[in-house]
Order: C-alpha cells, then structure tokens, then sequence
C-alpha cells in the first residue's frame, strides 16, 4: 500500500501490510495480524504527526472507525463520545453545530480523534487534556478492550502515556469529552487577546472563526504543502537558563510555567538560527512559522531527519537548547 497520500508531510513511503479498519467487529482481525506477523501494529490516523520511512515492514492498521453521539447530559455537562476516525476538525464543528462548546480553540488541527489523545493536542490556550473524560482502546496484543481514565493517560505539554514505551500497542477507538455547559470563553493566547472580533463577550463560535483565521493565516495547509504542523516541541527550560538567555538575547520569547520553569518559543529560536524560509535538499522550515518543517516534493524521511538534525545542530550551538522532534517516526 502506498501510504504517500495518507501522511501529511506527503513522504514517499510503502507498507507491505496494510488494513483498513472500518468498524469495531474488526478489531479481533487486528489483534490476528498482530499475531500472525509477530510484531507491534503502527496505527495510522490522519497522518499528520508522522514521519513514514519508506518501507515499513510492520502492519499498519489505518483507523476509520466513524460516529459521533452524545452520551450522557447532566445539569452541568455534556458527555460526547467521537470515534477514533472521525476528523478533528469536523468533530470540533459538529460540536460547535449542536451547542457543545469548550473544543472551538483547538479548530483546524488536522488529524484523528483518536490522535488527539497521543500527543494531548493544543493550541490558543487549551489543551485537549483539559476536556477529556475517558480514552476507550483496544489493546492489540491481548485482545481486549480497556478504559483509560484522564489520570491514566499521565498527560502533559505534547505528551502522553501513548507517547511511551508502557503506552505502546494500543488502538484508539474513541475518545470521551467533559463540556461544562457553563462555558467560558478562553482568549487568554496573545494572537486571541489581540483579536478585535473577539473583544467583547465573544461566542464559542467567534472564537472557532477567529481560530480558523488565525491558523489559515500562519500555518501552511497541508493540502497545499506537505507538513506536519509544529516540528519541534518548545522546549521548556529552568529559571536560571531562561534569564542567561533573556540577556543574551532581550527579545527571546518565552513563558512562565506553574512550576517556574520556562516554555520558550521553538519556532523564535530557529527564525534567529537563520532557518526561516530555507531549505535543505527538497525540504524546508516554513517562511512564516520557522517551527513548521514543509516539504516542497518528493521527499523522504532522511530528507526530514536529516533538515531536523541540521536545525537542532544549530539551536544547541546558539542557544544551549535541545529541540525535540514532535511528530513520531514510523521505522
Ligand atoms: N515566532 C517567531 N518566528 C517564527 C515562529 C514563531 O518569532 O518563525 C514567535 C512568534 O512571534 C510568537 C512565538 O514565537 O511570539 C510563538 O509563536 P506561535 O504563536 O505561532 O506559536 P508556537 O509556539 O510556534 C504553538 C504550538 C502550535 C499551536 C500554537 C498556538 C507547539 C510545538 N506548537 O506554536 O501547535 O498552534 O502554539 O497555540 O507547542 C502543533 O503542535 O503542530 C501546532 C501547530
């Protein structure tokens, strides 16, 4: 199966075992195939955090497992289950449509529901975590399904418990969201707070529009050109780093965290390494948002690894900081 189409950063890349997941009477099947090829499965979703090597030899399972219902309704809440395949987008839309408001911040973010969990997608100041009730799976290797409370999942910034080795051989098949049905509006991220369409008492969807602009006006569609949305987490740095660099360097961009420690702005970092809007062979760092790695054609994963190396090469070198990469290698 050609998986050139199905990954966002369009890398050339091939599966020899592929299988198409449409429904839940099928996970058995994929339990079976786990079995028969004597390896982990790779679960692909919207393709859009991935980095695909060219011939993958593992089974690849592709979710497209469909539905969106609401399934509980309190005084307070709204309980709304998406399957895995459904698209984030359309989800957060649907949810819009129907008067369920807390996901508009997080419009547009390509991919799956059932990815949103892995990575604890975010943006505009909310975290997917933060309006999650439960992640339903299956657990491909014994068989059987399990329930995932928010506690389980061990959520932080870009992280997960499906992130790592403890985490591993499970598919998504649905994720359950909590949507207080006192909402309040979040505009606390500087591009929203500046946003004067959303100045006063702004609605859950003014915010979804503003989101949707703001994210079209910055971010490169990946049905225009191959990416993968942010390449590198921003790395997060002790007080004590985050001052040396702040008189180095006056206008690094940076955020206090809870604990005292600082997010600093990865994509700042690489526009002052010079990276913005070049190129290393056929990929590059985006000319608007250095932190977004494209693809002008034709490329592979050495392509990327390879551009990705170059770029942390240089943050360490000027700033002392490692990047690291955010969408996962599929060997
Ligand atoms: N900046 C530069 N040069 C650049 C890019 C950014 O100076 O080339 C500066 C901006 O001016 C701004 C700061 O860096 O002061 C932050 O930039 P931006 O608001 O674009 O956000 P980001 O930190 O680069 C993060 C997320 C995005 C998310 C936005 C909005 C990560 C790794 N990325 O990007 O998420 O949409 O905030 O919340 O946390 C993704 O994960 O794929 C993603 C797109």
């Amino acid at each position: 199966q050609d998986l050139t189409g199905l990954n966002t950063l369009r890398l050339v890349s091939h599966a020899a075992h592929y299988f198409r997941l449409d429904n839940e009477q099928q996970l058995p099947q994929v339990t079976q195939r786990r079995h028969a090829a004597g390896q982990d499965i790779y679960v692909l979703g919207g393709g859009s955090n991935l980095v695909l090597r060219e011939h993958i030899s593992k089974p690849v399972v592709h979710n497209q497992l469909k539905g969106i219902r609401l399934v509980e309704e309190t005084d307070d809440v709204f309980i709304i289950e998406a399957a895995g395949g459904e698209n984030w987008h359309d989800f957060v839309a649907t949810c819009i449509g129907n008067g369920w408001y807390g996901l508009e911040n997080l419009a547009l973010i390509p991919g799956t529901v059932g990815a949103c969990p892995v990575q604890n997608i975010g943006a505009y100041g909310v975290e997917v975590m933060d309006r999650i009730e439960s992640v339903h799976a299956w657990d491909i290797e014994q068989g059987r399904s399990r329930l995932f409370s928010v506690a389980d999942c061990a959520f932080s910034y870009r992280d997960s418990l499906f992130k790592k080795p403890a985490g591993q051989g499970y598919l998504i098949t649905a994720v359950r969201f909590r949507l207080p049905k006192q909402w309040t509006p979040v505009t606390t991220y500087p591009d929203l707070k500046n946003d004067p369409a959303l100045a006063q008492s702004p609605t859950a969807q003014q915010i979804f529009d503003a989101v949707c602009r703001i994210r079209q006006a910055k971010l490169p569609d990946p049905a225009q050109i191959g990416n993968a949305g942010s390449f590198f987490k921003n790395p997060i740095v002790s007080a004590g780093k985050q001052s040396q660099l702040k008189s180095d360097y006056p206008a690094l961009v940076s955020y206090q965290q809870a604990d005292g420690s600082y997010k600093l702005a990865a994509g700042w970092m690489i526009e002052q390494c010079g990276w913005k809007g070049k190129s290393l062979g056929p990929v590059g760092m985006h000319h608007r948002q250095a932190l977004v790695l494209v693809n002008h054609g034709g490329a592979t994963a050495a392509d990327v690894l390879a551009l990705a190396d170059a770029v942390k090469a240089s943050t360490q070198e000027k700033f002392g900081v490692t990047l690291e990469r955010e969408p996962v290698l599929f060997d």
